[in-house]
């Protein structure tokens, strides 16, 4: 058995479906572009049957991640797939979507736990062997690369499962995807039931693919997929950060981190850089609003943080003693001061060169005075804090509305008041005064005024990029439109329980907050505009 996982990241797709992780197109293809620098092996980049805006999306990541540039005919890029349901419309969508690729692939699934079958599909067993069958060999007549997933193979009776992976194999799967769809398996279980598929399955053979796909519901998605690879699985499905469905999927950095830390026990390796782990984890916890917790494994501000006496005591000694990984293996930098109020142009082009950005004059001239502006008021300028400007400068929704300037009174003398001004899309300046039972109160209230989008603030977070009085905020919220906004009209109900993020980086944390709202609301206001011309979505929620 080779000794390569292949890591295949579903962050667009089953990442996507995690409330509040809405992205807009032109995020996934930012997110799209970080992964395939990251090195992963497969993206699946959405559900092309969910919409024609998602359609686009697959479309547009297959064109432009998933061939090579121009001049660099021979680089490596990953296979971009499209999920679809086991049907003939689902996997047309699919595949329209991928074509553009160089290597695309379609991945289609279907229950196989009596559960599902008897409460959700109403099929019986030989009805979905059937059904595989022919939906296989008809992803097969389109695209040599066909992924086959029994939905809810952690609950499905083991035989059965062999029966349906077989049929799979003979209409032409070429990786077979093992998904605990509702996190229910332990470790044990979950690597028994791939060793079981590999040993009985009928036709299994070398040139088939076994995949794990673990959801994180009783916190044990990682050491599940761990199980699975060591059972014989050799590819990993995984998202940025774990995020996915109810708590999550498994997280990319916490397998691949796993694999290479404890490389004597697993031997196996990944094509991940994984110095560029941080930072697609920031990338992705900004676009989807989804704030990365401290304490969380590889990504977590914590995850390398020494607060005891004892441990600081031990760390300074020898890193080996509280530390398993460098945290410059995971991307996280600890260059302290790395440019300062006195320093130029080159030298910042250099350093985020160094960090892995590149920017182009125009980007470079914005950047520039955003960092001019940063340096009178910052005497440290660290590597976190140029992350944060280029996050908010470049990484930002479609703007439909930019702030223009923001005044705030507050504290203990008088009502907190703000008086904010907007360019609207039209371009048209616009500018109203509200008060409010905090500055950001206020300043949201006259936000809304001008906007005009109800919706509840359902998240709203606050944390400092590095330590000190001076540190950049940085602000992420989360909000839900409300009723009046969700039904357009009787035909387009599909922003019913979307959640938009918004994210905004600044010195002042009052403007951080209204950037990061601002954001928000620009995304709500383009799903609401694109919704207004979508053609009806005529499937359901699915599970997964
Ligand atoms: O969790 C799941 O079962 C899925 C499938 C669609 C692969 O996401
Ligand atoms: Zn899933």
């Amino acid at each position: 058995m080779n000794n390569y996982v292949k890591i295949f990241d579903t962050t667009l797709r089953d990442g996507e479906q995690s409330p509040g992780a809405t992205m807009t197109s032109a995020e996934k293809l930012e997110v799209a572009r970080a992964l395939a620098r990251l090195g992963v092996d497969i993206i699946e980049a959405g559900f092309p049957a969910a919409s024609p805006d998602d359609l686009e999306a697959v479309r547009r990541i297959a064109i432009e991640v998933g061939n090579p540039p121009r001049g660099k005919e021979h680089a490596r890029v990953p296979v971009i797939a499209a999920l679809a349901r086991a049907s003939k419309a689902d996997i047309d969508r699919a595949w329209e979507a991928v074509r553009q690729a160089a290597h695309p692939r379609i991945h289609t699934f279907l229950a196989t736990s009596d559960i599902h079958l008897q409460h959700k599909l109403k099929m019986t067993r030989e009805e979905v062997i059937q059904r595989v069958r022919e939906m296989v060999a008809y992803a097969r007549s389109l695209c040599e690369d066909v992924e086959f997933s029994p939905e809810d193979a952690g609950r499905s009776d083991p035989n059965f499962l062999y029966e349906v992976l077989g049929e799979a194999i003979r209409a032409g799967a070429t990786t077979l995807n093992i998904p605990d769809t509702v996190g229910y398996t332990t470790p044990d279980e979950f690597g028994a039931l791939i060793a079981g598929i590999i040993k009985n399955t009928p036709g299994m053979h070398d040139g088939i693919t076994i995949s794990v796909h673990c959801h994180n519901d009783l916190g044990l998605a990682t050491a599940n997929t761990l199980a699975g690879i060591r059972a014989g699985a050799r590819q990993a499905e995984v998202t940025i950060n774990g995020i996915g469905e109810r708590a999550g999927n498994t997280a990319l950095e916490e397998v691949v981190m796993a694999l290479k830390t404890r490389s004597p026990i697993f031997g196996l390796e990944t094509g991940i850089d994984t110095r560029q782990i941080a930072r697609v984890s920031k990338l992705v916890s900004n676009y989807t609003g989804i704030p990365v917790q401290p304490n969380k494994a590889i990504v977590g501000a914590n995850a390398f943080a020494h607060e005891a006496g004892i441990h600081q005591d031990g760390m300074l000694k020898h890193s080996l003693t509280y530390e398993i990984m460098r945290p410059e293996d995971v991307g996280i930098s600890q260059s302290r001061l790395v440019l300062g109020k006195h320093s130029g142009r080159h030298a910042l082009r250099v350093r985020l060169a160094q960090m892995g950005y590149s920017l182009d004059e125009a980007e470079l001239d914005r950047l520039f005075t955003r960092f001019k502006a940063l340096a009178d008021r910052k005497k440290v300028i660290t590597d976190a804090d140029l992350e944060a400007l280029v996050n908010d400068e470049f990484y930002q929704p479609r703007e439909v509305y930019t702030l223009d300037s923001l005044q705030v009174s507050c504290g203990t003398m008088g009502l907190p008041t703000a008086t904010v001004r907007l360019r609207g899309p039209d371009g048209k300046v616009h500018v109203h005064a509200a008060i409010g039972t905090g500055p950001v109160d206020a300043t949201y209230k006259a936000i809304d005024h001008i906007v005009r989008a109800p919706n509840t603030l359902l998240e709203f977070n606050v944390h400092a990029v590095t330590e000190g009085i001076d540190a950049i905020g940085e602000v992420t919220v989360r909000i839900q439109p409300k009723d009046g906004m969700q039904k357009l009209d009787a035909q387009h109900e599909v922003l019913y329980e979307r959640v938009f993020g918004g994210h905004g980086a600044d010195t002042d944390i009052i403007v951080a907050s209204a950037k990061a709202y601002l954001a928000a609301l620009n995304k709500l206001l383009v799903a609401q505009s694109e919704t207004r011309h979508m053609v009806t979505n005529d499937y359901g929620v699915m599970l997964g």
